[in-house]
């Protein structure tokens, strides 16, 4: 588990992590004994810790109080090696589109989490079709499994929507720290549209049918997650200074530096996540991250520089450079932190690793991990 200890090598971080998650969940997950559960998206970031955790679990458990897990995912940026790696009866992994109709041979599924969408801005401006597909035809398609299974014998048991804090867009400066309540200043046509606008959408679809059909839909509402899992490639800023740092060059800064975000490390997302799809209230939405410190991208990047000197030697330092692409900050949010009230009050959400040992553990996972390529 994630102690006081110093990191030491990229896989005793990720087993650390599992366990961090498991411990933290304790009797909670036992819910998921003997049930089948479906995640779509499951090759991606979060993927890479709900999958293993899940399966981490089933080790202390009887092969018949085990959860199986189902992946479905398109693999629309290359099948990742950590998936193709796992060998383990409780994990079934299956090429599909979720914008298409189920597999008709997809057997029952207790619990699903939907989590198949592109997350990354620069991925998904270009693919914003099958980004706004995959979180409103692809969430419907699984909704309507959701209904059909109340007539069933093994029923939907709890539904998680993966929406996003992007949800809120801009927030006037009052809205700062971001309760759920806020009902977001978001823009329906600009360049970031397609991800935000459908998982507002999606959202509205969640509820409707928790309400119209007594389902157990919660849905989850992400603040800026990173760690282990996410690619080098994958484009967002915590990648792009480690990529920096281990091609041994200056950490460059797209924008100046301004914006301000929160940081959760994958463990308390994680955490957030599973506590929401096992505890939350139907038709319910959760703010899921940290609450502090609210930093700025140049401090990140900071941070980044001094952690990579004291374990690597990096030599570097934080450059600004203007994108060559002219929409790269088009409504990009200038503040980003969250209220996290209700999931503490409702869901027992503690989140509790520092920025510091989580930028430190995510350094050490990235130098074991430079070489990832994409699709
Ligand atoms: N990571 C974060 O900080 C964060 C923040 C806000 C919201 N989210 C949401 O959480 C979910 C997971 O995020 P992530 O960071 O793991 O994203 P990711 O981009 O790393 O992974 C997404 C996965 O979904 C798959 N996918 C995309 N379209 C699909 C489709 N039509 N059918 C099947 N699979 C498809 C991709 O192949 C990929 O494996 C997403 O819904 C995302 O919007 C994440």
């Amino acid at each position: 588990m994630i102690g006081q200890s110093q990191t030491t090598d990229a896989n005793t971080i990720v087993v650390e992590d599992l366990d961090t998650i498991c411990s933290n969940m304790g009797d909670q997950l036992n819910k998921l004994a003997g049930k089948r559960l479906l995640l779509t998206g499951g090759a991606g970031f979060l993927g890479y810790y709900l999958v293993q955790s899940l399966l981490r679990w089933n080790e202390s458990r009887a092969a018949d109080a085990r959860v199986d897990v189902v992946v479905y995912d398109n693999f629309i940026r290359g099948v990742p090696e950590w998936l193709s790696a796992i060998d383990d009866p409780s994990l079934t992994v299956t090429t599909h589109d979720i914008c298409d109709p189920l597999p008709a041979t997809s057997g029952d599924f207790h619990y699903i989490i939907h989590a198949a969408s592109i997350a990354s801005p620069i991925y998904y401006r270009k693919n914003p079709i099958a980004t706004m597909d995959a979180n409103v035809n692809g969430l419907r398609h699984l909704l309507d499994y959701a209904v059909e299974s109340q007539a069933s014998e093994s029923p939907v048991e709890g539904f998680l929507f993966f929406s996003t804090s992007e949800i809120y867009g801009d927030p006037q400066p009052e809205f700062i720290p971001t309760p759920e309540t806020y009902r977001g200043n978001v823009s329906c046509t600009g360049p970031r549209a397609c991800y935000d606008e459908s998982k507002r959408y999606g959202e509205t679809l969640c509820v409707n049918f928790a309400q119209q059909y007594e389902l157990p839909i919660r849905i989850a509402r992400p603040f800026n997650n990173y760690g282990p899992g996410l690619k080098i490639t994958d484009r967002r800023a915590l990648p792009d200074f480690a990529r920096d740092v281990f091609d041994g060059r200056d950490i460059v800064l797209l924008s100046d530096g301004a914006p301000t975000r929160t940081f959760c490390y994958i463990t308390d997302a994680i955490t957030g996540y599973l506590k929401t799809l096992l505890l939350g209230r139907d038709g319910e939405a959760y703010n899921i991250g940290m609450d502090q410190p609210e930093i700025s991208i140049a401090e990140l990047a900071d941070r980044t520089v001094l952690v990579a000197k004291e374990l690597f030697d990096y030599q570097g330092q934080v450059v600004k450079k203007e994108s060559s692409d002219a929409e790269y900050l088009t409504d990009n949010p200038n503040r980003r932190c969250p209220v996290i009230d209700k999931a503490r009050t409702e869901l027992g959400y503690q989140p509790n690793v520092g920025i510091e040992q989580g930028l430190r553990r995510s350094m050490v996972w990235y130098s074991a991990n430079r070489d990832a390529q994409d699709a």
